[in-house]
Parts: C-alpha cells; sequence; structure tokens
C-alpha cells in the first residue's frame, strides 16, 4: 500500500512503531524494520555511546530504514544528532518540538525530519520549519498525552498542513488503519501495540498486565511527573496519588540520582534540561525535578520487570489488545485486513 509516508521513507507498509523509552530498543526496531514498517529507536534513556551501539546492533540486522527518538530540548541533541547523521539514520523523530535549526542540520544532512506533536499549532509550526511529516499523537495514545482524541485532532492537523501527516493514538488493527487513510493520514503509528508483541523485550510478568487490563484500567495521571502521562492503573500510581508532597520528592531526587548515572546526564545537564521542560508550562521546580522520575519508573517494570515498583505507560488501546504476535504476524495481518475492510468498502 503507497501513501505519502511510504514514499517518503522508503518502507513498504505505512506503519510505524514509534520510540517508547526502555522498550524500543534494538530488537523490536529491527523486527519491524524487516517487517516492512518504520522502526523507532529510543533514545533519551540511552548515553550518546550507547545510541551510536544501538543504531550500529539495528544496521547489522537490517538493511531497512529506520528511525530515532530523541528529546528536542535535551542539552546534548546536537552530539545525539551528529551520530545519527554520522550512521546514516533515516529519520529524526522528537517528542517535543525541535528548533529549526535542528531541522535544517538534519535536512541538510539527508535525515527525513518526523517531530511527534499534539496540537495543531506545533503542527503548523513544524510545518514552517521544514519537518518533513509530523506524528499527531491525540488524547487516548500511551505515554505523555494531550486532552483531545485523535479523532478530533488529526482531521484538524490533516486540515492545517501540507505535509504527511501519521495519526497515532488508539490504533491497533487494519480498520484503524484504513479510518486514519481516510481522515487524510499517509499512516498509523503505534506504541502500546509493538510493546505487545513477542519481539518485545519487555519482561513476560509485565506483558501479562497489559494483556490483563481493561480499558478503563488504563488512567491519566500527574502524580508521576507533574505532566498528564496515560499508564495503567496500579497500586504504585495509587500510592504516588496519595502520597504527600515532600515524601515523592524525595524519592524524586533519589531516583534522579539513579538515571543521571545510566543517561550519562550530568547534574548540570539535568537541571538545563528541567529548565527546558519548564520552559512555557505552569511547572513548578519540584515537577521538573520529577521529570527525571519517569524513566527511572520506567525502567523498573520495562527493563527489571517490578509491576509493583514500575509504572506501565499504556494507551487506551490496551483495554481491547489481548494477544503477543510478533511484529511480522502484526504488519502482516494489519495490512491484509486493511486491503479486505478498502474491497468491502469499494463494494
Ligand atoms: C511504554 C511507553 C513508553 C513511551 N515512551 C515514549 C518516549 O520515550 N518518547 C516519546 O516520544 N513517546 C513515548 N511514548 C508514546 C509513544 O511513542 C506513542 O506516541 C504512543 O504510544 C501512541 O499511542 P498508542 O499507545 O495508543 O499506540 C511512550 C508510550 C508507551 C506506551
Amino acid at each position: 500500500m503507497e501513501t505519502p509516508l511510504t514514499r517518503l521513507v522508503g518502507v513498504r507498509h505505512p506503519i510505524v512503531q514509534t520510540g517508547m523509552g526502555w522498550v524500543a530498543g534494538p530488537r523490536l526496531v529491527s523486527a519491524t524494520a524487516n517487517a516492512g514498517a518504520l522502526g523507532i529507536l529510543a533514545s533519551a534513556t540511552m548515553t550518546v555511546d550507547r545510541l551510536r551501539a544501538a543504531i550500529r546492533e539495528v544496521k547489522s540486522r537490517t538493511d531497512a530504514p529506520f528511525g530515532v527518538n530523541l528529546r528536542a530540548d535535551a542539552s546534548d541533541a546536537g552530539d545525539r544528532v551528529r551520530v545519527m547523521i554520522d550512521e546514516g539514520v533515516r529519520v529524526a523523530s522528537f517528542a517535543l518540538t525541535p528548533s529549526p535549526e535542528l531541522i535544517t542540520e538534519l535536512k541538510e544532512a539527508g535525515v527525513i525530519v518526523v517531530p511527534s506533536i499534539g496540537a495543531r499549532r506545533h503542527a503548523e509550526k513544524v510545518a514552517a520549519w521544514g519537518a518533513d511529516a509530523v506524528i499527531v499523537q491525540g488524547g487516548e495514545g500511551g505515554g505523555h498525552t494531550g486532552e483531545v482524541a485523535t479523532t478530533v485532532l488529526l482531521p484538524q492537523v490533516v486540515d492545517a498542513v501540507d505535509i504527511p501527516v501519521v495519526a497515532a493514538g488508539g490504533f491497533f488493527d487494519g480498520r484503524g488503519l484504513v479510518a486514519a487513510l481516510a481522515y487524510g493520514a499517509a499512516g498509523v503509528a503505534m506504541g502500546t501495540r509493538f510493546l505487545l508483541t513477542s519481539d518485545s523485550t519487555v519482561p513476560d510478568a509485565v506483558k501479562a498486565r497489559y494483556l490483563a487490563a481493561t480499558v478503563k484500567d488504563v488512567t491519566v495521571t500527574r502524580a508521576v511527573d507533574g505532566l498528564p502521562h496515560r499508564m495503567l492503573r496500579t497500586e504504585l500510581v495509587d500510592a504516588l496519588e496519595r502520597s504527600g508532597r515532600a515524601r515523592t520528592l524525595f524519592q524524586a531526587v533519589r531516583r534522579a540520582a539513579g538515571f543521571r548515572k545510566l543517561s550519562g546526564a550530568g547534574w548540570l545537564r539535568m537541571l538545563r534540561d528541567g529548565r527546558a521542560l519548564r520552559h512555557g508550562k505552569d511547572l513548578t521546580w519540584s515537577q521538573v525535578l520529577l521529570a527525571a522520575n519517569t524513566p527511572m519508573l520506567l525502567k523498573a517494570s520495562m527493563v527489571d520487570g517490578r509491576t509493583d515498583l514500575g509504572v506501565m505507560a499504556s494507551g487506551q488501546v490496551a483495554g481491547v489488545i489481548d494477544d503477543l504476535p510478533s511484529c511480522g504476524e502484526l504488519v502482516e495481518r494489519i495490512m491484509k485486513e486493511a486491503e479486505e475492510v478498502r474491497a468491502r468498502l469499494a463494494r
């Protein structure tokens, strides 16, 4: 199925596996790429050296194009961009709006720039700065998320910009892909659905929690880092919401110290990144400090398998997903169903 996305990036299918911290590593990304979709490596939880090694690992497993997701506001974003350019990465994906300078640098090096956005005005801004496409995430999506549902946000963004728009938030099957195309999107991007594959390295006990979840078990909370964050409701989320400010802060500082070691960030860089995160938002310094909480709480579940100690970021779709196909099986199934739906509609 050819769309402006498949033509732009050179993949076979208009499906993207998004960059999820601790989840979208070399194994998932290369399995997605080999299935003919666009896999995106999550880099915010890696040191710059680890990022280079991870990119090389993906390249050793596939010749297909893939992308890297990075935080545009990280103070070492420039170093990460240079690694991507050196290593010939096809697509740069951003969790927050990248600067015009960063977009220009990437484009001049031949890298395709695809920021993720959650509001029409952000899409308009990055399109004016030269972004090649956008991923637009509606409120049903997992991780940090907005309030506006995909069904409202997607047509709004499609009407506002001339670049390809990839729909995210709530997609898991072929019907969803055809619906997104009907809205004028160039494809779909999925996080939770790819987390729940046999190629994802997330521990089995954690996958089991997602599979058991109903749509009502997925919630949005600000208790982790002050920003609206969609995840499975667990005892930990309840406890974080109940616990007092002083206790939450104390724990956040401890976890921030752990994140500092793992991500290779110094305290100064973490403070700078925190200030960037705070910029333009109504966040207190304590909430900024809590931001380093998120990666550590995600790691506890996604890497260490601790469903009791970790946060399980999730889209509402977790409530309707009940199997763990390989990436190859998943992509093939979605494309087959999409073709059937299109044929049925044509009849
Ligand atoms: C476990 C998990 C971790 C995530 N981590 C990130 C991240 O590090 N950076 C980012 O831009 N988005 C992140 N997201 C959001 C996804 O990239 C994607 O936009 C979202 O999952 C789409 O909605 P869906 O889950 O309904 O498919 C994460 C989502 C999940 C479920």
